[in-house]
């Protein structure tokens, strides 16, 4: 008996060093220009996961009961339906939501925030952006999956969700790169820059290396036709700089800066750009890891904590190492949500939305209980 036990935790750790191993070299491929060669290769097989995903994305659409109120969780929602729901979801609920634009895309699209949070006053604030990176549908869902999990806590009148509330207002970009999101349903699935055009033959920056904290270094590239293009110079996107204009002038006031990513099954703590670590390390990767196992206990997901450079690869300019570096923000996460090894990697069937925003759900809750505890009683400056 005893044997087993020994014999089936060591076949445990054998397959989860396994599946570390699988996962690097799959990512090292993944975020980077090769992802395009990866891609063609499998062009037969990417075409299909793409038009399977559809073809569910709309029958879900379609069998949802007519309501006066849409909502959009579960489904892969273009990015008008995301602000009206925002806009009806203010509407709804006057007390608890709010909607403005920070500002708008190179296209004229509004960048629009849902604002969550009870009483007023002067409160400490989350920030939470989504689908920097237009391809990876599952970030956008998620934050709206988090967000819907707030608003039904409110509905309920549920005494742990009323508490964050009551103590934090929650800003809400669900769809930081609405143009590039956008491309992805009418031209391109796998497109992952912005839509400002760059030369005559290439289109779009890298959003996540636009960022002017430890801009240009690692992971970024000065080719205007690559994937990870960091732009002609330093915030140079007006996305960017709507996030950066939005933040920076309060950022006293903001305990969290949440960014949500596909893929991986990583919980990134800072830095990304670079292996060294930040003075608070111990208690940011302490937090990451409970985070994590709270997400294992959901539906068995196993997400790592750790640093990009040590998990995945390093790059500069991201709106995470931002957050923390010139913004000063306590908690800088990052997270790669699902799945782990790139079986889909950014074309997640829509089945998949309900169980990753529910896991990250439970993380979350780690996260603002942590909050709380530590500032609980305070308030910003
Ligand atoms: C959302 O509300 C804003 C502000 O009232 C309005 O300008 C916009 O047209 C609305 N958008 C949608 C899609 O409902
Ligand atoms: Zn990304």
């Amino acid at each position: 008996m005893r044997l087993l036990i020994l014999l089936s935790i060591f076949l445990q750790i054998a397959n989860t060093q396994r599946s570390r191993m699988m996962r690097r070299s799959t990512e090292i491929l993944r975020d980077l220009d090769f992802s395009e060669i990866v891609y063609s290769v499998h062009i037969d097989n990417v075409g299909s996961l793409i038009a399977r995903a559809e073809e569910s994305n709309n029958r879900i659409k379609e069998l949802r009961e007519p309501s006066e109120f849409k909502s959009i969780v579960g489904t892969f929602p273009r990015y008008d339906e995301v602000v009206a729901w925002m806009n009806e979801t203010s509407q709804l609920y006057p007390d608890l939501a709010s909607t403005f634009s920070i500002g708008y895309t190179v296209l004229g699209r509004p960048m629009q925030i849902l604002k969550l949070g009870l009483n007023g006053g002067n409160k400490w604030r989350v920030w939470m952006d989504a689908g920097v990176h237009a391809r990876e549908w599952l970030a956008p869902t998620t934050a709206i999956y988090i967000a819907d999990q707030l608003i039904q806590g409110y509905v309920n009148s549920d005494p742990e969700v009323l508490n964050y509330l009551s103590f934090l207002d929650f800003e809400i970009l669900a769809v930081a790169n609405p143009d590039g999101y956008e491309f992805c349903f009418t031209d391109d699935r796998l497109w992952r820059k912005n839509r400002r055009p760059i030369t005559t033959d290439c289109t779009g920056v890298d959003l996540n290396r636009n960022f002017g904290f430890e801009w240009g270094g690692v992971g970024a590239s000065a080719n205007p036709c690559d994937n990870t293009y960091m732009g002609p110079y330093a915030e140079s996107e007006r996305e960017v700089l709507n996030i950066i204009n939005h933040v920076l002038p309060e950022s006293q006031k903001y305990i969290w800066y949440m960014a949500y990513h596909t893929w991986g099954e990583l919980f990134f703590t800072r830095w990304d750009y670079t292996s060294d670590v930040p003075p608070d390390h111990v208690e940011r990767l302490d937090l990451a890891q409970r985070t994590v196992n709270a997400i294992n206990q959901v539906n068995g997901e196993i997400y790592l904590a750790g640093t990009a450079p040590e998990l995945m690869y390093a790059f500069s300019g991201s709106s995470s190492d931002w957050s923390r570096g010139t913004a000063n923000i306590n908690y800088p996460y990052l997270v790669e949500l699902r799945d782990s090894d790139g079986s889909y990697g950014f074309v997640a069937p829509p089945e998949e939305i309900i169980p990753c925003g529910a896991e990250n759900w439970a993380g979350a809750k780690i996260i603002l209980n942590d909050i709380i505890a530590n500032y609980g009683g305070t308030t910003p400056p």
